[in-house]
């Protein structure tokens, strides 16, 4: 008899062990995947729920929104162009693409919250707008009344200062040999 409640115990606390463990392993689970889903959550933001920006489908669809006006002046084609207004709407595509994205080692979405490009929402456009005047200053005034250049056109651009860094480096790597 002692024998069988001694086994009886041991089933019971084995069963409730059991129980005890199941639970709290589902409990467990529930809560990972309540704080996967937070997590989620919290990180679902408009931007996030689209599609990663695709460039090369954005100048695309540009330069199919603009066919057949690719020689017209930007500023007739485009909604909102300060600056570059007698630029054929075409060459501005390729100035955003290689004169800028490229030079400076971004997306369109570093100056643009893709598809509203007409929009100031980022002040890097703002910026663009005024080196854009900064070289302009620099290639007319500056650079062309210097003396004895050998480059029968010495000109700087946005990839002479920026080299695929937002920030233009004021000092050269540490070179490894000595
Ligand atoms: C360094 C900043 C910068 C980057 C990068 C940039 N843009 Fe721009 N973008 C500008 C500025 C500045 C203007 C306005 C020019 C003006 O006012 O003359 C502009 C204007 C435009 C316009 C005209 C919009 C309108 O209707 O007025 C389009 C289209 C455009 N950009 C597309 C692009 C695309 C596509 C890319 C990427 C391949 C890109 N941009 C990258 C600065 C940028
Ligand atoms: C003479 C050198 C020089 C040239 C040429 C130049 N830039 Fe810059 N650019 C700078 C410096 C310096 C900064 C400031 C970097 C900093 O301190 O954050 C800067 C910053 C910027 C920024 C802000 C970057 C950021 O993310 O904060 C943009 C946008 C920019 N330049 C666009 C252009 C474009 C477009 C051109 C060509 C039209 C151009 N730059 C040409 C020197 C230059």
């Amino acid at each position: 008899m002692p024998k069988q409640i001694a086994r009886g115990v041991t089933v019971t606390t084995l069963f409730v062990l059991t129980v005890i463990m199941v639970v709290k392993l589902t409990g467990v689970q529930t809560s990972i995947s309540v704080a996967a889903r937070n997590n989620q959550n919290s990180q679902t933001t408009p931007s996030q729920t689209e599609k990663p920006f695709d460039q090369a489908q954005a100048l695309a669809d540009l330069r199919k929104a603009i066919a057949g006006q690719e020689s017209k002046p930007a500023g007739e084609v485009f909604k909102n162009i300060q600056m570059l207004k007698t630029m054929p709407a075409g060459r501005l595509l390729a100035v955003m693409e290689r004169g800028f994205a490229r030079s400076l080692g971004v997306t369109c979405t570093h100056c643009h919250v893709a598809g509203a490009w007409e929009k100031e929402d980022k002040p890097t456009k703002q910026i663009a707008r005024e080196m854009w005047a900064m070289v302009s200053v620099i290639n007319s005034d500056q650079l062309k009344n210097i003396k004895n250049l050998k480059g029968p056109n010495s000109i700087v651009n946005c990839t002479t200062c920026h080299r695929g860094q937002t920030k233009p480096a004021l000092d050269l790597p540490e070179t490894t040999s000595k």
